[in-house]
């Protein structure tokens, strides 16, 4: 159980992000970096990690400093080769061409256009709950690893036969095996295959538009000083492929991450149960305890100096957000699952913070809050089988394949 206290270890810290340690929970060494080793430098992988909340979360915030340009995940960033050009997907921009992109595509998640997919979301949340039995399920197996991308592939317009496979890829395409740090070759097939899945759905959708996301991104342009910005279809494909991953593993994790924690700490649940009021409070509080992103990677476009350490230009670093908020500097017993906690100014750095700050921050908020929502119905009282916990070993990610559950009232 994560609450544990730490142990003693005279051994310097080391931070693996491909190591057993990251897939179960790295608190306890997120704990010692803080504390022995806040600006830290990982010879194997060559990348540093900043942990403490109040270098993290400005750190975030200064894309001027740490770039995304490189890409977002360390494999990327390494493999980076400026005279190589790729298409790139808004997470790896930095201004002026993130800004553009991000215009273009802030069009299909406005605040009305999120709010319009309650129903949809309602929808497939509860088809999949109709189909569980309380007796004894698996929360993400059978439940939250299946509506998030329920929902993503339905808002994009991915017809419902193919769904599957698209979440199969997905999966396959985050899959890391520990002590490595590449792709594997079968992720990178995956990645290929969703790619080339939804290059062909853009090319159906420009001969014959629908009501969908993809459809609308088509047709999105934004006209300024004269000019006029539209999406390319490569722009479109990079923009769907990344949804699949951003909008749909975390919500999993979320709620995977969730059910175990309430478990940790039952009269958190017994609270909700009693309010549901708490519900949004709650999801906060999720974030902060367990972020299924753990970490932001990002490139050093300068030396810059943390406690008279000089991190060099070109460095990869980990702004670790996960550790950030567990930081006992910035909230009080970090390592308790509280709903009712004070929710201080930048709290929450699980969506990110900044000009990269999650774009469906709304969306993954309504579909975690109608989940929780389903659960507490199905099963008030609950207790999870632990042997049969199953961590994913997987970049940034932090979450369970495998909760199983049993309702006990
Ligand atoms: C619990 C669920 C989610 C979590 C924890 C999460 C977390 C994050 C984080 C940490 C970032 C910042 C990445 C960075 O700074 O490099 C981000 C960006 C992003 N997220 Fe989410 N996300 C979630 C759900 C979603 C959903 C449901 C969608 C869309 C359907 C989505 C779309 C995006 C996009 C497009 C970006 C890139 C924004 C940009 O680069 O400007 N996310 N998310």
């Amino acid at each position: 159980m994560s609450a544990a206290p730490p142990e003693v270890d005279s051994s310097p810290v080391e931070f693996d992000p491909f190591s057993q340690d990251f897939f179960d929970g790295a608190y306890a060494t997120y704990r010692r970096l803080r504390d022995e080793s806040p600006a830290y430098y990982n010879a194997k992988w060559d990348f540093w990690a900043l942990t403490r909340y109040d270098d993290v979360a400005p750190a975030t915030k200064d894309h001027e400093t740490f770039s995304s340009a490189k890409g977002a995940t360390l494999d990327m960033v390494k493999a980076h080769d400026d005279a190589i050009p790729v298409p790139k997907v808004i997470i790896s921009m930095d201004p002026p061409q993130h800004q553009k992109m991000r215009r273009l595509v802030s069009n299909v998640f406005t605040p009305r256009a999120i709010a319009a997919l309650e129903e949809m979301v309602h929808e497939k949340v509860y088809e999949r709950v109709d189909a569980l039995d309380p007796a004894g399920f698996d929360v993400v197996a059978d439940f939250s690893a299946l509506f998030p991308n329920e929902v993503i592939t339905a808002m994009l317009g991915v017809p419902k036969e193919d769904r599957d496979q698209i979440r199969h890829w997905l999966d396959l395409l985050l899959e890391r095996r520990p002590g490595e740090m590449a792709v594997p070759k079968t992720g990178y097939e995956a990645s290929v295959n969703t790619g080339l899945y939804y290059y062909d759905l853009v090319q159906q959708r420009r001969a014959a538009p629908k009501d969908d996301m993809i459809s609308r991104l088509i047709e999105t342009e934004i006209e300024r000083d004269g000019v006029v910005d539209k999406l390319t279809d490569v722009d479109i494909t990079g923009f769907a492929t990344m949804l699949g991953g951003a909008g749909a593993e975390t919500v999993t994790k979320l709620v995977g991450n969730a059910m175990v924690a309430f478990a940790d700490f039952p009269d958190q649940w017994r609270k909700l149960r009693e309010d549901r009021s708490k519900i949004p409070a709650a999801i906060e509080e999720l974030l902060r305890y367990e972020a299924p992103s753990q970490y932001q990677v990002r490139t050093a476009t300068r030396d810059v100096t943390y406690y008279g350490t000089s991190i060099p230009e070109g460095a990869a670093v980990l702004l670790v957000t996960a550790a950030a908020t567990r930081d006992e500097r910035m909230f009080d017993a970090p390592d308790q699952l509280d709903i009712d906690r004070e929710r201080k100014m930048g709290f929450n750095l699980a969506f990110g913070y900044g000009i990269h700050s999650c774009l469906g921050a709304a969306l993954a908020r309504m579909e975690s809050r109608i989940a929780l929502n389903a659960l507490l119905d199905i099963i008030p009282e609950y207790e999870v089988d632990r042997d049969g916990l199953r961590r994913v070993a997987m970049s940034n990610v932090c979450g369970y394949s495998n909760v199983p559950v049993r309702r006990t009232a």
